[in-house]
């Protein structure tokens, strides 16, 4: 399973590049607000750190605005992937920007079949939204464990990414559903290298290595 990281924070961005775990960046209108700075200069700066998919979502509501929008983030660099809600006007969108050979990420997904309609689209990337489903009480890992399933079943060309994830035990569980890549925040890859029986061990080694040191 590939790891995206879920920021538009270029100092966690540049954080993860160098454990080299990542292998792409998602962002999204709440992301890129965080930052108080202008989108299209925030996607520029992380299309250089990162050579992978950059996943860039349109404010637009309607096909034509989105379409519009879609065209103008494309031209900021090959890995932009454009990240379209989906409701009919998205597909619309998705539909058309796969005819131009724009790469899509279908966004917001909260169901089966909203994954469904975005694969028949031809999204490049769909992303159900775990952890959101569960803030509501409901069950986001059986949703991602029946997209997984159907995909593979149908052998659907597009990616599942599993998004809005919360915390390790997300990733370990959308991992072993087996979705492509699974977008996460830096916080949370921190976490993941995290184990206390690691750091008792560690703590071990150097302890052991000072006491053979004072005795030569
Ligand atoms: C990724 O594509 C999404 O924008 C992100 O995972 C949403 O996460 P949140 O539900 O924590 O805002």
């Amino acid at each position: 399973m590939r790891l995206f990281i879920d920021t538009a924070n270029i100092e966690e961005i540049k954080k993860a590049v160098e454990l080299g775990v990542i292998s792409g960046v998602t962002t999204n209108p709440s992301l890129i607000a965080k930052e108080g700075r202008v989108f299209q200069e925030v996607i520029q700066e992380i299309s250089r750190l990162v050579d992978g998919p950059i996943s860039a979502e349109v404010i637009g509501l309607t096909k034509e605005e989105m379409v519009r929008e879609a065209k103008e983030l494309a031209k900021i660099h090959p890995n932009i992937v454009i990240k379209i809600p989906l409701t009919l006007e998205g597909l619309k969108a998705i539909t058309e920007l796969t005819s131009l050979g724009i790469k899509t990420n279908a966004t917001v997904i909260f169901s089966l079949n909203q994954a469904i309609l975005a694969a028949n689209a031809g999204a490049t990337f769909v992303s159900p939204f775990l952890g959101r489903l569960e803030d509501m009480g409901e069950n986001g890992l059986e949703m991602v464990a029946q997209i997984v399933e159907v995909f593979q079943k149908y052998k659907y060309t597009s990616q599942i990414i599993a998004a809005s994830i919360r915390n390790p035990k997300h990733v370990a569980d959308v991992a072993q559903l087996g979705v492509d890549i699974a977008t996460v925040p830096y916080k949370v890859i921190e976490q993941m290298s995290k184990h206390y029986m690691t750091d008792r061990a560690v703590e071990k080694f150097l302890e052991d290595w000072q006491e053979l040191e004072k005795k030569l």
